[in-house]
């Protein structure tokens, strides 16, 4: 239900409505002519009204791209913010691809880079019964690092959400099935997170051990959850630990609201972690504004309790829903506010080691691909436009790195 609501939102209402009104008047062919007639009448106004409210709302906006009218100043067009990033040792990253076709532009704008999806389990074990892995895309990548000098961002280890996609289905099966769940699970995850972090020891820096945990104020439930509670979590990092103690530790978070109650739910979580000396370094805060803009002031404190808690923090997946500025003067302008502000508010504070953007152009962004955002557009959530040309959110964050700490 919660999911339905959160795709749809208040049109379920309409929604329903249209359908009791359809329900009625097919169930029910043996009324009077009047109320039939009135059935019809009724529904029709209700369908008609609601394919407007649904053009209305899904019919896809542009917004004036004044960026265009301005030049750049060339001292931001030669110098790319990875010599900025490099010159104050701050990490400026990207989520991109194997196959990408901007690798020489990521190369030489970027310090950092994280697989989009190459590290994912779904993607490295393509066939969970026999333990096959294919890591031909993820070794692409690493090279690409590698012979770039750009650190690599492991993204993720343990995900327990949308089986098929971050964790193979086949591992539902085996915990249903398993007469001893926790040992069942236990043998899994160490075999896992050995195999792959060894493999990337030494190439893999920092790795998100576990992403998006939570379900509000709730651990999400999955297999991991239903074999070993909360521990799942414990037993993530102290694997980890042992297959590549130089690597760090990141438990990778994806909240809307830092100072409602999914933050402070997500803060308890940190807190019992850490007296239970679950090995973490760090937290990634994913930064999405998809579902909201953040709030920079609740970011700003958010970071601090992190970094007094004595852990490093990554803003790991920064991008910003245009459509989330439509009223203001200039959506663009606005948007490379938020991705400045963010990028500033890390590099204020000293538990802020780096900025990682998911994604490089609105050409091929994430949200054009994925519901319920990609049913409501425009999206357009990177620094570079579909023509490759920057926008004000790179140029925000070109200055954000230039001032410094
Ligand atoms: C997204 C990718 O960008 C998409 O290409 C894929 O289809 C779904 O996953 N939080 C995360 C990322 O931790 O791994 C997700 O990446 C975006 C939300």
């Amino acid at each position: 239900m919660k999911m339905i609501w959160q795709l749809f939102g208040t049109h379920i209402i309409f929604v329903s409505t249209v359908l009791t009104t359809l329900i009625a008047w097919l169930f029910w062919p043996r009324q009077k002519k009047r109320t039939r007639s009135f059935l019809i009448r009724t529904s029709g106004l209700v369908a008609l009204t609601g394919l407007l409210l649904a053009l209305f709302t899904y019919w896809p906006r542009t917004y004036e791209k004044q960026y265009l009218e301005t030049a750049i100043s060339s001292e931001i067009i030669i110098t790319p913010l990875k010599a900025l990033a490099d010159s104050i040792g701050f990490y400026i990253g990207v989520a991109t691809s194997s196959e990408s076709e901007y690798k020489s532009l990521i190369a030489q704008e970027f310090n950092s880079v994280v697989g989009e999806n190459d590290f994912k389990p779904g993607q490295l074990l393509t066939n969970a019964e026999e333990w096959a892995f294919d890591f031909s895309k993820a070794d692409k990548l690493s090279a690409f690092a590698a012979s770039h000098n750009m650190r690599l961002r492991g993204h993720t280890l343990i995900w327990g959400k949308f089986a098929g996609m971050t964790y193979p289905k086949y591992w539902n099966k085996q915990i249903k099935e398993a007469v001893d769940p926790k040992k069942e699970m236990t043998a899994i995850m160490t075999r896992y997170i050995n195999t792959v972090m060894r493999r990337y020891k030494g190439k893999v820096s920092s790795w998100d051990v576990v992403n998006e945990p939570m379900d509000g104020i709730n651990l999400f439930p999955s297999p991991f959850t239903e074999a070993l509670g909360e521990e799942y979590i414990d037993l993530a990092f102290n694997l980890a630990r042992v297959a590549d103690p130089d690597c760090e530790l990141f438990l990778n978070e994806q909240i809307n609201d830092y100072y409602g109650r999914d933050g402070q739910a997500f803060l308890a979580l940190l807190r019992r972690l850490l007296r239970r000396n679950v090995p973490i370094d760090g937290v990634g805060l994913q930064t999405h504004n998809v579902k909201g803009l953040h709030n920079l002031e609740a970011l700003t404190r958010y970071l601090r309790d992190i970094g007094d808690m004595g852990l490093k923090v990554e803003i790991t997946e920064l991008d910003v829903r245009l459509l989330l500025l439509k009223d203001t003067k200039d959506p663009y302008a606005a948007q490379g506010l938020q991705y400045g502000g963010v990028t500033q508010i890390c590099l204020e504070d000293p538990a802020c080691v780096g900025v990682t953007l998911w994604g490089l152009t609105d050409g091929s962004n994430w949200m054009d691909s994925v519901p319920p955002f990609k049913w409501k557009s425009p999206n357009a959530p990177n620094i570079y436009d579909e023509d490759m040309r920057m926008k004000p959110a790179y140029v925000e964050i070109w200055k954000a790195l230039e001032r410094g700490e």
